[in-house]
């Protein structure tokens, strides 16, 4: 694991994102990760974890939960949550979506919140996490998507600074349409709203997929 400062935009994003998200947290967003992560079993991966907002909702079912997370600063931070765990073995690793060091068909659950808002390739990080996916294995994704109407009027125009203080984050990212092109097929979605203000209006679907590969 390399302990470098990371780039500025993962430095600044270390610095705010904790705090801010931690209002959605608050205001309903933590209950949906626990409805949600309940489904996770086995060995699961959970793709850039963060500060760790998802950790304390993978139950005891999960037996080994591996934890990717390429933001030095996030990643100290979550090495301050694992008494949360509650997998009996656990990992954090300093990975990339896009070359994730595991075999193929490694998990039975893979996981990502709010992360493929982040990534420049969502496509390629789709497919390798198919790779690692055991078929009929289950992808659980929980990311905010861009709106209808004006609101994707506004997330359009927004995108470019929001990627710029968000470390990447596109507000107008078309998850379920890259979802329908990849090796996974949607068993399950539903359409909601980040809890919280200023985060109200923005829409995000929360689901399960399963591995076809
Ligand atoms: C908005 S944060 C979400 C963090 C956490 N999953 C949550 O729900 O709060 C996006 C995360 O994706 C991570 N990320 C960005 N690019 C990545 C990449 N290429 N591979 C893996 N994770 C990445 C970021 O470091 C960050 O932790």
């Amino acid at each position: 694991m390399t302990d470098g400062p990371g780039t500025r935009s993962q430095r600044f994003f270390a610095r705010w994102y904790p705090d801010l998200m931690q209002r959605a947290e608050d205001a309903g967003q933590a209950d949906i990760r626990a409805r949600h992560l309940a489904r996770a079993r086995g060995r699961a991966l959970d793709l850039g974890t963060g500060n760790g907002f998802s950790v304390p909702h993978y139950t005891a079912a999960v037996s080994e939960l591996v934890m990717v997370e390429p933001n030095p600063g996030l990643r100290k931070q979550l090495q301050r949550r694992t008494a949360d765990i509650r997998a009996t073995a656990w990992e954090i690793v300093d990975g990339d979506a896009y070359a994730l060091p595991f075999p193929d068909a490694s998990f039975d659950t893979v996981s990502a919140s709010l992360v493929f808002c982040s990534l420049d390739r969502p496509e390629a990080a789709l497919d390798e996490l198919a790779r690692v996916t055991k078929p009929g294995g289950t992808f659980l994704f929980h990311e905010h998507v861009r709106g209808t109407g004006l609101l994707r009027v506004l997330h359009e125009v927004a995108t470019p600074l929001q990627s710029r203080i968000a470390d990447g984050c596109h507000l107008n990212r078309d998850f379920l349409g890259l979802l329908d092109r990849s090796p996974f097929e949607v068993t399950e979605i539903e359409h909601l709203r980040m809890p919280g203000p200023p985060a109200r209006i923005t829409p995000m679907v929360v689901g399960a997929a399963t591995a076809c590969n």
